[in-house]
């Protein structure tokens, strides 16, 4: 099968398409054959190797895996003999930030693992980018100790992270203050945000009310900017280590003295993830914010792009041009659909083409 490879930690530019064993599933694993994946923040810290600390989970000296890739979707195309919860046919969809070798024409992976059926209207790239944002920012959420209602500011909500905690926030009640890049305004109030600030013209310094949570979900912002939003049972929350690993520290001074307080997550849950956002995709309740789909042949202009830190929600890796196949309509409920703008869905001007590059690179890989 072809998948995206490299030998060593290092830069976009050592990753190579290339011909790898088909895995084969033990008795208790499906072989999926991958229709979607997504670049995300996390393959680039795993491709790069930093922060070091994601070498623990990783690999110290070299990559353990030689495929990257966190998040899929696609059907099950065999099954171990002891596999009960799934059937060739399935459509699948599942992440681990530890790494799942996703970035590849066929994947193997436990039953028991992070994964779940995408509900019937539900696209194979609207399920992979259903994945690693939502996994953060739901652990974010909970570290924080949110309660539905909570007038919540997100700074960054343009991001993976921040596009799903707006809706994921709207959809519980929330009066969401959300601080979104210039040009994508209106795709943020379309997540469910109630007022849009662009950051580059209004900072947190200039707001004059009053947050349960602030939620940095790009790491720009920090705690000392923004404790004047909050009430002494605030919650301050980062995507980021701040400057000079303040986040780290923070979480235990906070706690020493009254007033609002510090939280760091290390994200954990998978499971829970999949299922909960399982059931909020198949109720109509989450759409992910998508911004270009890339044919696995430009993986490398992919990860180059999402490293620019300019992507607004996901990036999708089609692996075989057929990621956007059976992407049905939005049901209507819930936050209103930001990709939701016809054939071509999302929102940045090269989508399209990037689509039909994707069929015309990829459309009927070697096997
Ligand atoms: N702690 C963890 O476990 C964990 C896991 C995954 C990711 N992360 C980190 O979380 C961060 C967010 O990742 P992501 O994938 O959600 O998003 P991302 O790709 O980093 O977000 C990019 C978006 O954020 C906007 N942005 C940049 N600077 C901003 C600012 N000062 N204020 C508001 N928006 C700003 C960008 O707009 P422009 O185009 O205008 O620049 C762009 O639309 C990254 O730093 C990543 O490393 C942490």
């Amino acid at each position: 099968m072809y998948a995206v490879t490299r030998a060593d930690y290092g830069p976009p530019d050592r990753l190579v398409i290339g011909e790898v064993p088909t895995p084969s599933p033990k008795p208790d694993e499906l072989l999926v054959r991958v229709r979607a994946t997504t670049v995300n923040r996390t393959d680039c810290g795993i491709l790069l190797g930093r922060p070091a600390a994601i070498r623990l989970f990783t690999g110290l000296r070299s990559p353990r895996s030689s495929v990257p890739g966190t998040d899929f979707a696609g059907d099950v195309v065999a099954v171990g003999s002891a596999v009960r919860r799934f059937a060739v046919g399935d459509r699948v969809w599942g992440f681990d930030d530890n790494g799942l070798a996703s970035q590849a024409q066929f994947l193997a992976i436990a039953e028991g693992a992070a994964i779940a059926a995408i509900p019937t209207d539900v696209g194979y790239d609207q399920a992979a980018a259903s994945a690693e944002g939502s996994h953060y920012a739901l652990n974010f959420m909970k570290r924080a100790h949110y309660r539905p209602g909570q007038r919540v500011c997100v700074y960054g909500a343009t991001g993976a992270i921040g596009s799903a905690a707006v809706q994921l926030l709207a959809d519980r009640g929330s009066r969401v203050t959300a601080f979104s890049a210039p040009g994508h305004l209106d795709d943020v109030a379309a997540l469910g945000a109630d007022v849009v600030l662009d950051y580059t013209t209004t900072t947190p310094s200039d707001l004059d009310e009053r947050f349960d949570l602030f939620f940095d979900a790009v790491g720009k912002s920090s705690f000392s900017a923004t404790r004047h939003l909050l009430g002494d049972d605030g919650r301050y929350v980062s995507s980021e280590l701040g400057q000079r690993a303040e986040n780290l520290v923070l979480p235990m001074t906070t706690r020493l003295r009254r007033g609002p307080k510090v939280d760091f997550p290390f994200p954990t849950g998978a499971r829970d993830t999949i299922a909960r956002m399982t059931r909020l995709l198949a109720e109509g309740r989450f759409r992910p914010l998508i911004d270009r789909h890339f044919p696995m042949a430009e993986a490398v202009a992919a990860y180059e792009y999402v490293l620019t830190g300019q992507k607004i929600g996901n990036v999708i890796l089609d692996i075989d041009g057929t990621a956007r196949r059976d992407t049905p309509r939005h049901s209507g409920r819930g936050a209103r659909p930001p990709d939701d703008r016809g054939p071509s869905g999302p929102t940045r001007g090269d989508s399209t083409v990037g689509v039909c590059e994707a069929r015309r690179t990829c459309g009927s890989p070697p096997s």
